[in-house]
C-alpha cells in the first residue's frame, strides 16, 4: 500500500492518480469505514482544518457527505452558495461586483482553510463541454491548498470511487468482474456525463471487464473512451460499447444504469447546444430502463448501481431500486450513497 506522496495533492479527475494510489485510497476508506461501524473516533485526523465547498449546482448525497466527514474527521466544512458571494468566475465572464475572478477566490480561500471543493456542470458555463472542469483547474491553478472536484462536466471522482468501494465490498476485487454502465431514459435530458465516464474509468483501470451500454447520440467524450481502452489493455481486461441494452446487461455482475445527455446538448465543438433536439433524442429510448426483467439477465448474483437521486418509474422501477437484499441481484444503489462519505474521508485524510 502506497501511502506517501498524497499531501497537498488535489483530486480533481481519476486518471491523475495511478492504480495503486486508488487502490491505497479504498484501503484507507475500508479501514475509516470500520473504525465507525465499531464506534472509533477519528476526530484527530483533520481537526481545526477547514473545507470551504462552492456548490453552483444543487446535492444531496455530496454536500452532506463531505460535511458529515469533515465533523467526523474533526474538522469543519463550510458551505459557499455562489450566488450569495461574488460568483467565481473566469477572466472574460466577469460583471462587475456581481462575480469575483476565480484567481482572487482561490487566494483569499487559500489564506483561510485547507481545501476547496467545487460543483460545477451544465448550465453555470452554459453546456460548453469541459468549462467547468476548466474552472476546476483555474482554481487549482491559483490555490496552493488542496482543490477537489464534487462533480464538473467531465468527472464525478469521489463518486466513481464509492462505487468501485461498493463493488470490491459485493465481490472481494475487480479482476473477472463483468461491469456494465449503462445509460437509462429519464424525462430530464439535463444530466451531464461525468457519472458514467469516472465510472468507465475506474472500472478498466482496476481491471474489470468494462461494457458501455448506450443508444446512438448517447456516445461519451472519446478522449476518456481512449483512456479507457488503455486502461484495459493494462489491466489485461476488456472494453466494450454497445447499441443494445439487453446485449450490455446479459451476464453482468454490475450493473449501472442512468441517465445522461445526448451529444448534441453541448456547444460547438462538442454538440449543436439543441435541448428541444436532446429531448427528442432522449424521448425514442424510453424503453431503456432498468426493470425486474432487465436484471434477471444479469448474473444471478448481480448488483444494480446507480449514483442518485434516480427517476423513478423512467430510469428504474421501484421493484429494482428497492430490492435491497437477496436472494439473487440487489440494489446497492443506498450502500453505494453510503460509500461517498467513506471515500471522502479517505481522500481528505490523505491530501490534507
Ligand atoms: N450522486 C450525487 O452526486 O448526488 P448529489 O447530486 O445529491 O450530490
Amino acid at each position: 500500500m502506497k501511502t506517501t506522496g498524497f499531501k497537498g495533492r488535489d483530486f480533481l479527475a481519476e486518471t491523475d492518480y495511478t492504480r495503486e494510489e486508488i487502490e491505497t485510497i479504498l484501503e484507507v476508506a475500508q479501514e475509516l469505514k470500520r473504525q465507525r461501524a465499531m464506534g472509533i473516533p477519528h476526530d484527530d485526523l483533520l481537526r481545526s482544518k477547514t473545507l470551504f465547498m462552492i456548490f453552483y449546482n444543487q446535492s444531496l448525497r455530496t454536500r452532506n457527505s463531505f460535511e458529515a466527514g469533515m465533523t467526523q474527521l474533526g474538522g469543519h466544512a463550510h458551505y459557499l452558495d455562489p450566488s450569495k458571494i461574488y460568483t467565481p468566475a473566469l477572466e472574460g465572464r466577469e460583471v462587475a461586483y456581481s462575480t469575483e475572478r476565480v484567481s482572487d477566490v482561490a487566494r483569499v480561500l487559500d489564506r483561510m482553510g485547507d481545501a476547496i471543493a467545487i460543483r460545477c456542470y451544465g448550465d453555470p458555463v452554459d453546456w460548453e463541454y469541459g468549462g467547468a472542469h476548466n474552472l476546476l483547474l483555474e482554481f487549482a491553478r491559483w490555490a496552493d491548498i488542496p482543490v477537489l472536484n464534487m462533480e464538473d462536466d467531465i468527472y464525478h471522482p469521489f463518486q466513481g470511487l464509492a462505487d468501485l468501494l461498493t463493488v470490491k465490498e459485493k465481490f472481494g476485487g475487480f479482476k473477472g468482474i463483468k461491469f456494465t454502465m449503462s445509460w437509462a431514459y429519464s424525462p430530464s435530458v439535463h444530466k451531464p456525463r461525468a457519472v458514467p465516464q469516472s465510472a468507465i474509468l475506474y472500472a478498466t483501470m482496476l481491471g474489470c471487464d468494462v461494457t458501455l451500454a448506450h443508444p446512438k447520440g448517447m456516445e461519451l467524450d472519446p478522449a476518456i473512451l481512449a483512456q479507457c481502452e488503455a486502461y484495459a489493455k493494462e489491466a489485461n481486461s476488456s472494453f466494450r460499447i454497445t447499441n443494445s441494452f439487453e446485449e450490455g446487461v446479459r451476464g453482468a455482475h454490475v450493473v449501472y444504469a442512468k441517465a445522461w445527455c445526448p451529444v448534441i446538448m453541448f456547444k460547438e465543438p462538442v454538440g449543436k447546444d439543441d435541448p428541444k433536439g436532446a429531448q427528442e433524442v432522449f424521448d425514442q429510448y424510453k424503453d431503456w430502463k432498468t426493470t425486474r426483467e432487465i436484471m434477471e439477465m444479469a448474473d444471478k448474483n448481480a448488483i444494480y448501481l446507480h449514483c442518485l437521486p434516480a427517476d423513478r418509474g423512467y430510469e428504474v422501477t421501484n421493484e429494482v431500486l428497492d430490492k435491497t437484499s437477496g436472494p439473487g441481484w440487489v440494489s446497492a444503489a443506498f450502500d453505494e450513497a453510503e460509500n461517498r462519505l467513506h471515500v471522502q474521508k479517505a481522500v481528505m485524510s490523505l491530501v490534507m
